[in-house]
């Protein structure tokens, strides 16, 4: 059983990505950029925002932060995002979700143009990721298959089994997975809260994808001998002996799957990371055009 690096895993894309936008810089005068919103003190979203931040500079990104308060009405935002859309030194624009519940996120998504979309999460980038057209591709889901075809777990012709059916993660990566070209050609299922028998689905795959979000969704039993195991979840478990007061745990019940994989995620370190360096390089596409990729 190998344990995949996804720590070093995306260091390795974060270090590419430092080259382009070292040549972006170059080639125009100023570096890829990237505006990273955050609405509220949601302490998981503060984390990501700021690892989000340390990346980018990490990879010669300039980043836009902005940091609004809870009660930002979405006039506000939106008014927001429309002047990071006319700014030409931003490149990409994310909204770090959730968002609070007095604010409708599918209408702050779908003004982001899709141009600066690096989230991939506008209905048009979601759309042109179903339809097979150029367009960004959700970071997570982008991060998995970057995951698996650099670790030597190409997808083509293998049975994909994904269990969750979130915007984010399930939808989007069946989509990609079972797309024609590289990293994709797989047969895919996708299972949710409404899947009888999930066990029945997920011992059958070759590869399974966990985005439930649920600790233990995933647990003995329900893997095949020598699957590739990918565990998206990130969730908090109270957990007293810890200085945070909470440990992370992902949706795999990692010491009873792992010994039966070929390989498999740990939570942390396996997706989290790709999902922000994928975020890195959506902001060099950004700033480059989709052609280059
Ligand atoms: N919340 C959880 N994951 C993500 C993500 O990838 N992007 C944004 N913007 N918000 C998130």
């Amino acid at each position: 059983m190998k344990i995949i690096d996804g720590k070093a895993i995306a260091a390795q894309v974060r270090a590419e990505v430092a080259e382009r936008a070292a040549e972006v810089a170059r080639a125009r005068g100023f570096p890829p950029g990237l505006a990273v919103v955050l609405v509220g003190q949601n302490p998981a979203s503060v984390s990501y925002v700021t690892a989000k931040e340390r990346a980018c500079a990490e990879c010669g990104i300039r980043s836009f932060p902005a940091r609004l308060p809870e009660e930002t009405s979405q006039a506000e935002l939106l008014a927001l995002v429309a002047r990071l859309a006319a700014d030409s030194e931003v490149d990409g624009i994310l909204v770090q979700l959730p968002l609070p519940k007095h604010i409708d996120a599918t209408a702050v998504i779908a003004a982001i143009p899709p141009s600066k979309d690096v989230d991939g999460f506008h209905p048009a980038s979601l759309g042109a990721l179903v339809a097979g057209l150029p367009g960004f591709v959700p970071c997570t889901p982008a991060g998995i298959v970057e995951l698996l075809m650099r670790t030597g777990h190409d997808p083509d012709g293998k049975d994909v089994v994904v269990v969750g059916r979130s915007n984010i993660v399930g939808k989007p990566v069946a989509a990609l997975l079972s797309r024609k070209g590289r990293g994709g050609n797989a047969t895919v299922t996708l299972c949710h809260t409404g899947t009888p028998n999930l066990a029945d689905h997920t011992r059958r795959a070759d590869i399974l994808i966990v985005a439930a979000g649920r600790p233990g969704t995933v647990g003995a039993g329900m893997v095949k001998d020598g699957a590739v195991v990918i565990d998206v979840g990130v969730n908090r478990i109270p957990d007293a002996t810890r200085k945070r007061g909470f440990r992370l745990a992902g949706d795999v019940d990692f010491d009873a799957v792992a010994p039966r994989c070929s390989a498999i995620t740990p939570v942390p370190g396996g997706v989290g990371p790709m999902t922000i360096a994928m975020l890195m390089r959506n902001t060099v596409i950004a700033a480059t055009g989709m052609r280059d990729y």
